[in-house]
């Protein structure tokens, strides 16, 4: 019997700290490189990085020297004639860089704007293997319990 219940500690504790852990966001940071994007886990240095990207095309970034709350970003500019993508960048921000809400310093018209802030892991691409990740972890620690239960 406790030996059921200290297992099920141990699951629960492993599962609390594999959701407590660093976001980790898909990461490139021009249209060609975001057909095969990395990924990087949000810290203060990162995230201080791409701050410094993000300054090199907009005017109002706030200066954030560090923060406890991060987002991944998807930030892409397109051309709504043609839908071809100028510029597109996607990577961890800090929370308080609200990045959906920066001024491009080069006003050229034509330009149109996507973007998403999320807080969740991979969840800047919209999308497309983060969930079913989670949803296999998901299960195999569900069968888990379930035969250590039983
Ligand atoms: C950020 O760091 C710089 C120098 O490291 C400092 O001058 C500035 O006050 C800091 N800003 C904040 C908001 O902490
Ligand atoms: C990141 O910056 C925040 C705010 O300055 C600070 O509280 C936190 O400890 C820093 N994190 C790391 C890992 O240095
Ligand atoms: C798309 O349209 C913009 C503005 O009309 C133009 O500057 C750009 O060269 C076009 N790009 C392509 C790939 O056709
Ligand atoms: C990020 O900021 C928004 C508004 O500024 C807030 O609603 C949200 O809770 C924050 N997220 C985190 C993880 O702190
Ligand atoms: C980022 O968002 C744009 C616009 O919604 C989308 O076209 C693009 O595929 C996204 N980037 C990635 C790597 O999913």
């Amino acid at each position: 019997m406790w030996k059921k219940v200290l297992i099920c500690v141990v699951l629960v504790a492993f599962v609390g700290v594999q959701f407590a852990n660093s976001l980790t966001c898909t990461k490139c940071t021009t249209p060609s490189g975001c057909k095969s994007p990395s990924s990087e886990t949000c810290s203060n240095s990162t995230a201080n990085a791409n701050r410094v990207h993000l300054e090199s095309y907009h005017s109002n970034v706030p200066t954030v020297n560090g923060s406890l709350n991060f987002a991944c970003a998807n930030l892409t500019y397109y051309h709504a004639a043609n839908y071809s993508h100028t510029s597109e960048f996607l990577g961890c921000v800090f929370n308080e860089t609200k990045v959906c809400d920066l001024t491009l310093t080069n006003t050229a018209s034509g330009w149109s704007k996507k973007c998403l802030q999320c807080g969740t892991d991979y969840c800047n691409p919209a999308g497309t293997f983060s969930g079913s990740a989670y949803t296999i972890v998901g299960s195999v620690i569900a069968v888990l319990l379930a035969k250590v239960l039983s």
